[in-house]
C-alpha cells in the first residue's frame, strides 16, 4: 500500500507521516530531504544554485540513503551524514532554486518511485499524490494556516536555542508557499481524489489516528 501526504512547508507532514509509518509498520521516505541533500551537493562543490547540468550530474553520481535510528531517520549522501546539514538556513533558505529544476525533479522522482516500488510506505512532499504516486490508494493533503506554521516552527526553534520572532517566520513561510505554488514544474496542488486535513487545530496524534483509520479502511 502506497500512502501520500502532500501539503505546504511546516504543515506537520514529517512528523506525522513519521508516525503513521510506525504504526502501520511501513518505510517512510522524506523527499524534501532528498531535494534538501540536492542542494548540499550544490553548495559542498561551490555551484550556483541554478545550475541545472552539473547539480544533475553529481546526483547521478551520488546516493541518497536514508538510515532509521532512535533520533529519527538519518540522512545520507553517499557516506556523509548530512542529517543536521540539510536543516540548515543555507540549505533552507535556497532549496526552492534547486528543487524548481525540472531535471532535478525529474531524476529525484524517478528515485523515489524506485524506492516506493513493491513496498508499503508512506511518503511525503509536495507532488507525491499528483506525481510521484498517482496511484498512491491514499492521498492526504495536510495544511494548518499560515500563523499556526509560524507558531509551531517557533516552539520548536526555541527547543534548539533559536530565537527567530514569529512575524519573520510567518513570512518565510508565506514565501515558501508562493514559491512552492507559483514554480512551472510539479507546483504544490492537491490530488482530485486526496483527502484534505486542516490540522490548524487537531494535535499530531490526532491527525496521525485519523490518517490511520482512512489507511486501515482502504486496505
Ligand atoms: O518539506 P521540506 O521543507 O523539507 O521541503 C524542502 C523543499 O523541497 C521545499 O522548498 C519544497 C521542495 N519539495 C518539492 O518541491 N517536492 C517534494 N516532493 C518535496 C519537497
Amino acid at each position: 500500500m502506497q500512502i501520500a501526504i502532500d501539503g505546504p512547508s511546516s504543515a506537520g507532514k514529517s512528523t506525522v507521516a513519521k508516525l503513521v509509518a510506525t504504526e502501520l509498520n511501513f518505510i517512510y521516505c522524506d523527499t524534501g530531504a532528498m531535494y534538501r541533500a540536492a542542494t548540499v551537493l550544490a553548495q559542498q562543490n561551490q555551484l550556483d544554485y541554478g545550475d541545472e547540468e552539473q547539480i544533475l550530474a553529481l546526483l547521478k553520481q551520488a546516493t541518497i540513503k536514508f538510515q532509521p535510528a532512535k533520533t529519527g531517520q538519518l540522512v545520507f549522501l553517499d557516506d556523509q551524514d548530512v542529517t543536521l546539514k540539510i536543516r540548515t538556513p543555507e540549505i533552507t533558505n535556497n532549496v526552492s532554486q534547486v528543487s524548481a529544476l525540472p531535471k532535478i525533479r525529474e531524476e529525484l522522482v524517478r528515485q523515489q518511485r524506485s524506492i516506493a516500488s513493491g513496498n508499503n510506505i508512506v511518503m511525503d512532499g509536495r507532488d507525491i499524490g499528483t506525481t510521484v504516486l498517482p496511484d498512491a490508494e491514499l492521498k492526504v493533503f495536510l495544511i494548518a494556516s499560515a500563523n499556526e506554521r509560524a507558531r509551531r516552527r517557533f516552539e520548536e526553534n526555541i527547543t534548539k536555542g533559536i530565537q527567530t520572532p514569529l512575524a519573520k517566520l510567518q513570512e518565510e513561510i508565506e514565501l515558501r508557499d508562493y514559491k512552492d505554488s507559483h514554480r512551472r514544474v510539479s507546483p504544490l496542488t492537491k490530488a482530485d481524489d486526496a483527502v484534505e486535513i486542516d490540522s490548524t487545530h487537531l494535535s499530531i496524534e490526532e491527525v496521525t489516528q485519523a490518517i490511520v483509520k482512512l489507511a486501515n479502511e482502504r486496505k
